[in-house]
């Protein structure tokens, strides 16, 4: 099985962005974690992030040839890009939603989420946890299908 893991927009700065918010773990923590977690489930992971709609979009549409399903945080994307939203509902992949914070109860422009009705759930507000959650849950998913 392979997941495809995610990062949206601003994400390559996690350590120094906001602290007290996404915590202190940096990108390289996460996707550490979650090579961790992969071994142990015994699911291949490929990890991505970028700053760009587009390129996110293109790295969606490639993981229709040889990913199982799609781990993704959209970071900001979540509430606005139908684009993104479309390329996973194009490619028909199971996904999961993960965010770092709980965007339910921050600024109101943050509980929309264009992304949660074409994933199977959204896992929010346990920091680093969320992505170990979500790559958990997929990972079951799949198997399962
Ligand atoms: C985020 C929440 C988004 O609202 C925000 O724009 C981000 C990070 C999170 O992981 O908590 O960049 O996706």
């Amino acid at each position: 099985m392979k997941i495809l893991v995610l990062h949206g927009p601003n994400l390559n700065m996690l350590g120094t962005r906001e602290p007290g918010i996404y915590g202190s773990q940096t990108l390289a923590d996460i996707n550490e974690s979650l090579k961790a977690l992969s071994a142990e489930l015994g699911c291949e992971l490929s990890c991505y992030q970028s700053n760009s709609e587009g390129a996110l979009i293109d790295v969606i549409q490639g993981a229709i040839h040889d990913c199982h399903g799609i781990l993704i945080n959209p970071a900001a994307y979540t509430h606005t890009s139908i684009a993104i939203r479309d390329a996973l509902s194009a490619v028909g992949l199971p996904i999961v939603e993960v965010h770092l914070s709980n965007i339910h109860r921050r600024e109101p422009f943050r509980h929309t989420s264009m992304i949660a009705p074409v994933a199977i759930g959204q896992i929010c507000g346990f920091g680093g946890d969320s992505y170990l959650l979500g790559l958990r849950a997929l990972f079951n998913y799949v198997k399962n299908q």
